[in-house]
């Protein structure tokens, strides 16, 4: 089954080559992926599978029915959405769209969803069960994830795969995770209300800025004195502003920040526990506060048992030498953490880095991919699913 598998990837690697690039050159921003939903319907229908659009908004899901011999369903979830970034690369497939830019690697993830979805429907053997594919919107922005679920494509699902690129591996390679792959990642908004006053008279006044200078200061440290050291938790506060004049004492401070961790215990707890320090420490010099936390996505934690049939795959695929081990989770969020509330799933990274020219992170203008790694990835989530039924129920 797998040289099949990588026969067919092999032949249909120049038009997986041709969908990225035609992806790549038309990206569209989270929650408008209008074009890029109609393309992806379209190479689903011509592969034959049951097509449809606008779930989740601009989202996609292409059904490949199994012969029924297994109740279990498989989803593969990939993203649809690029970023406002001006693209830097001066590849000739480069973004026809000024300030857009897929410098996430979406357009290669939803390449690898429509291949993997290409080699089984071509196949010849149909699967004991029904594999749903799921192209989502707006995963930049958190959102995608939670209007897919909200239209019902977690229905019925047993296991859910993904897939994500990553720079630091080389094309050809993959990464694979046991546990948390990414953190939880929620928003602070903190405003001390302390009191105005002259600047030469601080006794008569309430001074928002020293105090909120004391909660950002409480806040660091109690996280080094307080968390578990190998429960990670990261609290930047990235914007503050308050005070009109030097020689008047600021009434009001308002700050934003972002909180990550990675165990969910921790995750739970930690806006009682920031809201205990603000509070403690307005209250001990007479501010008042208000504290919105909003929580975002939750970690990613991979499945084991799923995480072992990944790393099997991309094993007897690829040798192990080019299958490693991830040993550090990443503290970046990812909104398929969502889709674990309804069912056990992982998410694998896929490898891109040239050998042979400089490799740009995430998220960069000059981010671009050896695209090799298309083959990688498709065969990998195409024997990943091929072996996935033959598990046991
Ligand atoms: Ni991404």
């Amino acid at each position: 089954m797998l040289s099949q598998i990588k026969d067919l990837a092999a032949n249909l690697a120049p038009r997986l080559i041709e969908i990225r690039r035609h992806l790549h050159s038309h990206p569209e921003l989270s929650g408008q992926e209008y074009q890029t939903a109609a393309y992806v319907a379209g190479v689903l229908s011509s592969c034959g599978l049951q097509v449809q659009e606008l779930v989740g908004k601009t989202g996609v899901v292409g059904e490949l029915p199994g012969i029924g011999e297994d109740a279990r369903l498989l989803a593969v979830r990939t993203d649809m959405d690029a970023l406002p970034i001006q693209e830097r690369t001066g590849l000739e497939f480069a973004s026809r769209q000024i300030g857009l830019m897929h410098a996430c690697g979406h357009d290669v993830h939803t390449t690898v969803g429509l291949g993997t979805a290409m080699i089984l429907a071509q196949l010849g053997i149909p699967l004991p069960g029904t594999v749903r594919f799921l192209f989502q919107p707006a995963e930049e922005t958190a959102q995608g994830a939670s209007w897919m679920i909200r239209d019902g494509v977690m229905q019925g699902v047993t296991a859910i795969f993904s897939v994500h690129v990553f720079p630091t591996i080389a094309a050809g390679s993959v990464g694979i995770r046991y546990g948390a792959l990414t953190a939880a990642a929620d928003d602070l908004e903190i405003t001390v209300i302390g009191e105005s006053g002259h600047g030469a008279r601080p006794h008569e006044a309430i001074d928002a800025i020293w105090i909120a200078s004391q909660v950002v200061t409480n806040l660091q440290q109690a996280i080094s004195r307080t968390q578990n050291p190998l429960r990670p938790v990261v609290l930047t506060i990235g914007q503050i502003q308050g005070g009109r004049a030097p020689n008047v004492i600021a009434d009001q401070v308002r700050m934003t920040g972002t909180v990550r961790s990675l165990h969910p215990e921790t995750s739970a707890a930690l806006p009682a526990w920031i809201e205990q320090i603000v509070a403690n420490v307005c209250q001990t010099y007479g501010a008042k506060y208000e504290l919105h936390y909003r929580r975002g996505v939750p970690s990613v934690q991979n499945d084991l048992h799923l995480t072992q049939l990944v790393e099997a795959a991309a094993s007897e695929a690829w040798g192990s030498d080019r299958v490693q081990i991830l040993l550090e989770p990443s503290l970046g969020a990812e909104d398929f953490s969502l889709y674990l509330d309804h069912a056990p799933g992982t998410m694998f990274r896929l490898g891109v880095a040239f050998d042979d020219k400089p490799n740009y992170p995430l998220h960069h203008p000059q981010f671009h991919v050896d695209e090799k790694c298309i083959v990688t990835g498709v065969v990998t989530m195409a024997y990943a699913i091929y072996k996935y039924w033959q598990t046991k129920n």
